[in-house]
């Protein structure tokens, strides 16, 4: 196998002794920028039920643990090595009770219908083997007003990389708007991004309509 269909495989599910100590580090350093833009453009309130989907080392989740007293923060990865790993970085959290940390795939895990009052998931849109689909269960486990946060790189900006096609699907802006208007009752969806020195994070909010 190619090495970029490796590394590619491996950002879309790290396994074994690479995932645990390589991309995990590669998480860590490459994510947090656009995981600390997520969390500015929508901060959690007390009391929040909070899903992040492939949480993956749980550096998202513990920032909004650490900066909340109360609220339900759970995450849900596929890959054993993350779960792991984001489970150690949330001990504390997770044995107060604040925090769950699930291991499964979101496609079939089950979450009760108007659970959440937010869902973020950052580098993950890449992978979604059925768009539409994903979209409607968020949809279903969204309450009524709640809000999804889909961190992103633009499709310009992933082109530069030599990653894999057949594992990596890309989006502009637009084609994510377009995805979140066809499908399901998402509404005032907006598109925030922001430049650092080296590339443009992307952030799309969105709304499940309250009627
Ligand atoms: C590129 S990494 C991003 C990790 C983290 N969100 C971050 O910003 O550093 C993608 C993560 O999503 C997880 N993942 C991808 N598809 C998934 C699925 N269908 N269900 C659960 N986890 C998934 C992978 O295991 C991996 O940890």
């Amino acid at each position: 196998m190619k090495y970029w269909t490796f590394f590619s495989e491996q950002a879309r599910k790290p396994t074994g002794i690479f995932g645990r100590f390589y991309m995990s580090r590669v998480f860590e350093k490459g994510n947090a920028e656009l995981n600390a833009l997520m969390f500015e453009t929508v901060p959690m309130e007390e009391n929040d039920h909070v899903l992040e989907i492939g949480c993956g080392t749980g550096m998202l989740i513990k920032h909004i643990a650490d900066n909340l007293s109360q609220g339900l923060i759970e995450g849900i990865d596929f890959s054993k090595q993350m779960v792991a790993m984001a489970r150690k970085k949330n001990k504390k959290h997770l044995n107060s009770g604040q925090v769950k940390i699930h291991l499964g795939d979101f496609e079939q895990a089950e979450f009760e219908a108007n659970s959440f009052d937010k869902i973020y998931t950052a580098h993950t849109i890449y992978f979604w083997k059925k768009p539409g689909d994903t979209i409607a269960k968020i949809h279903r486990i969204l309450r009524p007003g709640g809000r999804l946060v889909i961190g992103f790189r633009d499709k310009s900006e992933m082109e530069k990389m030599p990653l894999n096609k057949d594992i990596f699907k890309y989006y502009s802006a637009q084609d994510l708007k377009e995805l979140l208007v066809n499908h399901g009752a998402l509404a005032e969806i907006d598109i925030v991004f922001k430049k650092s020195d080296q590339i443009t994070n992307y952030c799309a909010v969105c709304m499940k309509s309250k009627t």
